[in-house]
């Protein structure tokens, strides 16, 4: 049975097209992309149509992660169409929750802290790198990277 997997951030430019990107990666290492739909998306507008940012491509692209995905808002469809919404804060999971207007458990079940994979972080939250440095371009691929190798063990078992 094929997953279909969606992370999702606030603007689809940072977080989540870097956590396809590693997730993409990681399964084409192990020689299971047959296994997998990928996607993101963002819970707001303002970037749709947009690349991911620069410094979030460039940082990607220094650890051989080709960052190509386009900016797209989240749609109340998607909580029907994948498996699994991953996102990488509260704010994001209240915003994705709220799209489930039929408040079905099955839903809200689905939707979940990507850093509840995480195998060596107490953080519950990916912070939002867009108006800080360099450093927390970084930090987000370091969480990220951690979170997808507990995921696709909890996947493939
Ligand atoms: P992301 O980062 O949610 O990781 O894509 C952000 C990108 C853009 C903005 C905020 C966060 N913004 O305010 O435009």
């Amino acid at each position: 049975m094929v997953k279909k997997i969606l992370f999702v951030c606030l603007g689809n430019i940072c977080r989540s097209p870097a956590a396809e990107g590693i997730f993409n990666q990681k399964i084409k290492e192990r020689d299971l992309e047959n296994f997998f739909v990928v996607d993101s998306a963002g819970t707001g507008s303002w970037h749709v149509g947009n690349l991911p940012d620069q410094r979030m491509r460039t940082t990607a692209f220094s650890r051989g992660i080709e960052l190509t995905s386009r900016a797209r808002q989240i749609e109340e469809n998607d909580l029907y169409k994948f498996d699994l919404i991953l996102v990488m804060d509260k704010d994001n999971l209240d915003a994705v929750k709220s799209l489930n207007k039929n408040h079905k458990n099955t839903i809200n079940s689905k939707i979940k802290l990507i850093l509840s994979y995480s195998k060596n972080s107490q953080l519950d939250e990916v912070p939002d790198p867009y108006y800080g440095g360099q450093n927390g371009f970084d930090k987000v691929l370091d969480l990220l990277d951690d979170a997808m190798d507990g995921l696709i063990d909890s996947l493939i078992d």
